[in-house]
């Protein structure tokens, strides 16, 4: 399954603050959970799925959304149009933080479909600042100047947000690839729901894409306690998983120089890609 990519890791240590302990982080792709030096090696299946974020984009708000649309159960007596049940495409959904050169290189083939989601980088770093608050495998914020350093420099697990960025969308030629942004399924859920359902060829009713909407609220999904991984060991983490789910919460944190320097990296070194932000 893991195939070794014979590239040099280079490491960066880190002392967790809390327990004292020194880890040692991949400067390319800080990832719990993922050996460095190895990428993932499987067959890849035309009905594949993969969604892939930076860190606090909307992974669990737009998994609950693929997950809705993906497990909608017809009844067996109401079938639909006359659609062939053995027909039926039975997907592996998954759910990735890594980039490109990491991916299973099989997706290169455009077969399986990637759902790229992206979050404006002012709330991504609110929102991960405060996770970071809360999640004990991370080190906790010293400050957020401190936590807003560490994250301009791509210091935090995932590596830097501008890196994932731009390795995706200079990619994209090579996949099957959707992107959205956190902040259009703010704007408009259900034009998002739709959009992910034309990209996944699911044929949803106006009923069930509104299901899948009202499923997929901030709202209801704050009272939902798989959403809110409450599966995981509280000794792991110490708040929700859903904590504001707004756009502009950035306000409330970011000094002006810290807003100006954001918007100074993002043109150094995003400027060339064109993307559109929404910020408040
Ligand atoms: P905030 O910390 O700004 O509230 P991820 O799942 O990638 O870790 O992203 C987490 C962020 O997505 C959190 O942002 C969380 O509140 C937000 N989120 C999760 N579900 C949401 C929903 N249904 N609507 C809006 N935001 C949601």
């Amino acid at each position: 399954m893991f195939l070794d990519c014979g590239r040099k890791p280079e490491y960066l240590e880190k002392t967790h603050t809390s327990t004292g302990r020194t880890c040692k982080l991949h400067t390319e792709r800080p990832l719990m959970g993922f050996k460095p030096g190895t990428i993932l090696l499987f067959e890849i299946r035309d009905s594949d799925i993969f969604l892939v974020t930076y860190p606090k984009s909307g992974t669990i708000w737009t998994q609950q959304i693929i997950i809705s649309i993906c497990e909608l159960m017809p009844w067996l007596e109401y079938r639909k149009k006359n659609e062939n049940y053995s027909l039926r495409p039975s997907p592996r959904l998954f759910s990735s933080h890594l980039t490109p050169a990491l991916m299973p290189p099989g997706l290169k083939d455009k077969k399986a479909k990637i759902i790229y989601v992206m979050r404006n980088p002012k709330d991504n770093i609110v929102s991960y600042y405060h996770f970071s608050n809360v999640w004990v495998d991370v080190e906790t914020p010293k400050s957020f100047e401190h936590f807003l350093e560490q994250y301009l420099t791509g210091y935090v697990a995932g590596g830097s947000w501008f890196d994932h960025i731009r390795e995706w969308h200079t990619k994209k030629e090579q996949y099957n690839i959707l992107f959205l942004t956190y902040e259009e399924m703010i704007l408009d859920l259900k034009a998002a729901v739709t959009k992910i359902c034309t990209f996944l060829g699911k044929n949803l009713s106006e009923g069930d894409i509104e299901q899948v909407v009202e499923k997929s609220t901030f709202k209801n999904m704050k009272k939902d306690p798989k959403a809110n991984y409450e599966f995981v060991p509280k000794d792991k983490i110490s708040g929700n998983f859903m904590r504001k789910g707004n756009v502009g919460d950035w306000k409330n944190i970011f000094t002006a120089a810290q807003s100006q320097r954001v918007d100074h990296l993002l043109q150094e070194k995003l400027g060339d890609l064109s993307l559109k932000f929404i910020w408040e």
